[in-house]
């Protein structure tokens, strides 16, 4: 179907831009949370949807038309904006299904929390680290509910700025090879720890970098045990490239095996704290690649099956050019790395976070030692 001129679609949503942000490249993010809302929706019977930050109303548009929500609460903090976004809710939405409000996105949460409005999916889809909305956004998610949060501070969880990384996540987030996924964990341990505070816990739903972009979704739930385990430190040594997490408990001893083995005591960077436990929830992403395989999306289904491989690996991945140059060898191909790796008993699999990298349960020697194998 041909649109008028000045209107865009995504998904089933057709919509204008105007003078609002709306990036084409961000669609990956929406896409998972659409296929995350209407699984909701199915378990639940319900979907009730506080879009914080919404832009042109892209995401009140997919929530409903794909996802089904019932009720949605659009609200974005320019009200010049208003007309723009009144004119697409209209056009594309239920009458009386939603409500667009241009108010400063906390004082929304807020106002939730005061009136015990609580909605199964929170988005906050901001500018800059989230960390303003990280314990904030928790007041206006219901218990069970869902919480998707953002980070575009790549440059702050990519260890260019540890201060201020410190500030925002409460972490001292250093600089190595697997940033990318950093990013994520920091986001996720950061807004784990706010929950705690309140007796309540978090679990990563999905994690999703899209180049350009930190996104996780979290489910909220409260009584869950603390997991120790998860919520600690990641260690890298510069020098030969090793990684390690470290607990709360052994800071005080943290070194590179590798290092000392050889009888040296190479100091390591420590990353952290930050949420180590599983990147994705497996069973959620299945039913998430199965219901992406009905409406036909088959770029998210391939995503979405490397995520569930990649969901239960160590929390860092490996560049194949840092296994070439720690080998001083060519760049292994990535496929037949894999395979050698597996031959040796190991896990390994692709990830989504950098295409030119494996995650794997093996060390940085046992993958060179792998990788000169398959040159
Ligand atoms: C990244 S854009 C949103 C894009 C939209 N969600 C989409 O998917 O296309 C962020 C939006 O949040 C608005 N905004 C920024 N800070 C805000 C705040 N504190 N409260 C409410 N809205 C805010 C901006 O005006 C902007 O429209
Ligand atoms: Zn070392």
């Amino acid at each position: 179907m041909t649109l008028e001129p000045g209107w865009h679609r995504e998904g089933k949503a057709t919509f204008c831009i105007e003078d609002a942000f709306y990036r084409p490249q961000s669609q990956v993010g929406r896409d998972l949370a659409v296929l995350a809302a209407a699984i909701y929706r199915s378990q639940r019977g319900e979907l009730r949807v506080l879009d914080a930050m919404t832009g042109c109303g892209v995401r009140p548009l997919r929530y409903q038309l794909e996802a089904g929500a019932d009720w949605v609460w659009a609200n974005e903090g320019n009200p010049e904006l208003r007309e723009l976004l009144t004119k697409n809710l209209n056009a594309g939405m239920r009458p009386r299904s939603y409500r667009i409000t241009h108010q400063d996105a906390n004082q929304v949460f807020f106002t939730c929390h005061q009136q015990r409005d609580l909605y199964d999916l929170v988005d906050i889809d901001c500018f800059g680290g989230g960390a303003p909305y990280l314990s904030t956004g928790l007041w206006a998610t219901r218990i069970g509910g869902l919480l998707y949060l953002t980070s575009t501070d790549t440059r702050t969880t990519g260890g260019h700025n540890p201060e201020r990384s410190v500030q925002l996540y409460g972490a001292y987030a250093r600089s190595h090879p697997a940033v990318h996924e950093q990013g994520l964990r920091l986001l996720i341990g950061s807004v784990l720890q706010q929950a705690a505070t309140r007796g309540m816990r978090v679990r990563p739903v999905f994690s999703l970098f899209n180049g350009h972009v930190h996104r996780v979704m979290v489910r909220v739930s409260m009584g869950d045990p603390w997991e120790q385990e998860h919520y600690g430190f990641l260690g890298y040594c510069h020098h030969c490239g090793h990684y390690q997490t470290v607990a709360w408990h052994h800071l005080g001893h943290a070194t590179c095996p590798v290092h000392n083995a050889a009888g040296g005591r190479d100091p390591i960077v420590l990353s952290g704290p930050m949420w180590l436990g599983p990147l994705h929830d497996t069973a959620t992403l299945a039913q998430m690649a199965d219901l992406a395989t009905e409406w036909g999306w088959a770029k998210r289904v391939k995503l979405l099956q490397i995520m569930q491989v990649e969901a239960n690996l160590p929390p860092y991945y490996y560049p194949l050019g840092e296994i070439g140059r720690h080998g001083q060898m060519d760049i292994p191909r990535r496929d037949r790395l894999i395979v050698a790796l597996r031959d040796r008993g190991f896990r390994a699999s692709l990830t989504h976070l950098d295409a030119q990298a494996i995650k794997t349960d093996a060390s940085m020697a046992e993958c060179v030692a792998a990788a000169k194998t398959c040159s």
